[in-house]
């Protein structure tokens, strides 16, 4: 994985020339404000740009700069990050914009280490963020890059192996030129995002085409080998939407319950876990589970009851909707009970069924809540 010095200012120049002629205009490469750079490097783990965008608007908007984030509340924050999943980055945002503001007069620090000490920033993102805001020459290694370093240099095996790893992030340091670290980090990201995709990259077009082994060697497509992915985990959670008669509803909020992680510990429906794993597989035609109504409702009702001391109800089954939260397969099999009066409890909150974006949702639970909509409306 060395190229020749000549090899190498060759194939900087050609890569630079590409990005800078080529680039997409992304909101967050209008100016060098860290703070908007910090907000797009955390939206872009594990997400797509197009997903992001809209959020990271919005999020700028209620939240222009690092004074206003550290003095908002967590459930604001939650709120405005709402349905972009992996919650834990809105909190850690949260936490490190109070750091920022206490301990380094609300400037994002330059220094490596101090970045490192934030929460939610690892190498990757505070690599991006220096090199990006202040041109620290720092090479931000993703899985986008890895997968254009393992055909630049014809890299087998799996990428994520610790050592096979270590050698990208040295080539990756080799590869970037000391001046212009940011724009280099982005050219790099942007080829993987658009030229050498995962599938079909299209050689035709990319920049450094010429000096790509995997391609001389006719094993782009080839390359990087396929990783190891974890077996999905089954999980069917049987949820209640209690509905009053004025079209008020009851979400809870209890830490450290066992399902509120596939909520992520924002407000959601009282709900159990019915089986996972082998257990309840879910039918692929019939998007249904092999797993009674009768049972999870049975489940439900108990749970109502101990949980949050509702007397037994009558639960109406609704259709089942199926979630995917990383490794885990969940269904979520929705019930609906007409009660006169919701109960009051210090860890629920009662609120119009059609209003529930006031507060911090998962997609999970307003998938639910369209189901019920749907049925009482019908
Ligand atoms: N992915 C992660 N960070 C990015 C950036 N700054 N530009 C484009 N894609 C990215």
């Amino acid at each position: 994985m060395s190229p020749s010095p000549r090899q190498l200012a060759s194939l900087r120049r050609n890569l630079l020339a590409w990005y800078r002629a080529n680039r997409r205009d992304l909101p967050w490469r209008r100016g060098r404000d860290p703070y908007r750079i910090w907000l797009a490097e955390i939206m872009l783990q594990q997400t797509r740009i197009a997903a992001v965008l809209p959020y990271y608007e919005r999020f700028l908007e209620r939240f222009p700069n690092v004074r206003e984030l550290a003095r908002a509340r967590e459930s604001e924050v939650l709120k405005y990050w709402a349905g972009l999943g992996y919650y834990s980055r809105a909190r850690n945002l949260h936490r490190a914009a109070k750091i920022i503001v206490q301990d380094h007069c609300a400037q994002f620090p330059r220094e490596l280490k101090q970045a490192l000490a934030l929460p939610g920033i690892g190498p990757y993102t505070a690599a991006a963020i220096l090199s990006i805001a202040f041109d620290v020459p720092l090479a931000a290694l993703d899985g986008n890059v890895a997968r254009v370093l393992a055909r630049l240099f014809a890299v087998r095996g799996d990428l994520r192996a610790p050592t096979t790893w270590r050698k990208l992030a040295a080539a990756a340091q080799t590869l970037l030129p000391s001046r212009t670290s940011g724009d280099w980090n982005q050219a790099m990201m942007e080829l993987g995002e658009t030229i050498c995709t995962p599938r079909s990259p299209n050689c035709a077009a990319c920049p450094i085409a010429r000096h790509c082994k995997a391609r001389a060697l006719g094993i782009a497509e080839k390359l990087p080998a396929a990783r190891q992915k974890r077996a999905p985990a089954n999980v069917h959670i049987a949820a209640a939407v209690l509905v009053d008669t004025r079209g008020n509803t009851l979400l809870t909020k209890i830490p450290g319950a066992h399902d509120s992680v596939l909520f992520s510990r924002l407000w959601q429906f009282p709900a159990v876990a019915i089986a996972s794993n082998g257990n309840s597989k879910r039918d692929p035609a019939q998007g249904s589970v092999h797993h009674s109504a009768n049972s999870a409702a049975d489940k439900l009702a108990e749970h109502l009851r101990a949980s949050l001391g509702i007397p037994e109800q009558a639960l109406t089954p609704l259709p089942v909707a199926a979630h995917t939260v990383t490794f885990r397969r969940i269904t979520l099999a929705p019930f609906l009970a007409r009660v006169s009066r919701l109960p009051k409890r210090p860890c629920c909150r009662t609120l119009p069924l059609a209003k529930l974006a006031r507060l911090p949702i998962s997609s999970a639970t307003k998938k639910i809540a369209r189901v019920a909509i749907n049925a009482l409306a019908q």
